[in-house]
């Protein structure tokens, strides 16, 4: 396997720099690597560095866009000073996208800013939650069309402890891999899905294969075990980027993160036939969204 990871040697959020080999190797799933780029925690900030900074029962801290702290606990202080902490990432994330990859500028839509205080080995998970299994990002609830997640991610941990990734084949090798056990799209299921709202639109034949393929990489033992793979400790002070439904990933171990998610809309891809969406329907040979789409199954 050729390195999932390409290193960068930023040091400044705001440094507009950008490569067209870097874009492609992004495009391609690959995992940009800052590793002397690091948020600038400040001194009494690392008093919010809890678990219990989360509120029982929640998984992330978030930010929204109109400012609004979700799924924080501790005093009204701590959680001002918390949300002015992501926010502050959210600037710099922001600023580095638009540094890194211009193309991209003005297309990108900004989903919530997440604080992940929990430790990542001694979080309990069912197999399909369970992220210290290999996979690509997709979500049962939101069907995405082929919108792609570009995610920045800046380990904070204060004690020197690594966020440790592991980081599998390209997006091509895994479909390639998993798509002949896939189930096959059934368009009444979908509706059904609707009907019930447990989707929050009708989900797609590719929501579908993106869905199963995820499912069917957590669920094999020996993909898991002996897939092609990088292990990859992301130390405090860095940062790492990547299209999450592309880069086939699994986190091992780390507590403290924050993580910004970007949404590119589906076909704005400097090549956009790197992408999943292309790929899957090259490799299924019939289109996987849109008009036409799953007529009659
Ligand atoms: C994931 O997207 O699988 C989680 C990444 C992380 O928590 O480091
Ligand atoms: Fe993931």
């Amino acid at each position: 396997m050729n390195s999932p990871i390409v290193e960068i040697d930023f040091t400044d959020w705001c440094e507009a720099r950008s490569q067209p080999d870097w874009t492609a190797a992004v495009e391609a799933g690959k995992v940009l690597h800052f590793p002397r780029l690091g948020f600038d925690l400040q001194p009494a900030e690392t008093a919010l560095l809890r678990e219990d900074m989360l509120k029982p029962g929640t998984r992330n801290v978030s930010l929204g866009a109109d400012g609004v702290l979700k799924g924080a606990a501790g005093s009204a202080a701590e959680q001002e000073a918390l949300g002015a902490m992501v926010g502050r990432f959210r600037r710099q994330a922001l600023q580095l996208i638009d540094g890194l990859l211009p193309e991209y500028r003005g297309q990108l839509r900004v989903a919530p800013t997440s604080f992940r205080p929990k430790q990542v080995e001694t979080r309990a998970q069912s197999v399909r939650a369970d992220d210290q299994r290999m996979h690509v990002d997709a979500f049962p609830s939101r069907p995405s069309y082929g919108e792609r997640l570009l995610r920045v991610f800046t380990n904070l941990n204060p004690h020197g402890v690594p966020r440790v990734w592991r980081v599998g084949e390209d997006f091509e090798t895994i479909a390639r891999r998993f798509l002949p056990q896939a189930k096959p799209y059934r368009l009444w299921q979908a509706r059904m899905l609707n009907a019930v709202h447990a989707t929050k639109s009708l989900r797609s034949e590719y929501d579908h294969l993106m869905l199963q393929l995820h499912d069917l990489m957590k669920f094999d033992e020996d993909y898991q075990k002996n897939g092609t793979q990088l292990t990859m400790p992301f130390a405090p002070g860095s940062v790492w980027v990547c299209f999450s439904d592309q880069a086939t990933h699994a986190v091992m171990s780390g507590q403290y993160m924050m993580e910004q998610t970007l949404y590119l809309p589906p076909g704005r891809e400097v090549n956009p036939q790197s992408s999943p969406l292309a790929i899957l329907t090259r490799l299924v040979g019939r289109p996987l969204v849109g008009v036409g789409a799953g007529v009659a199954r």
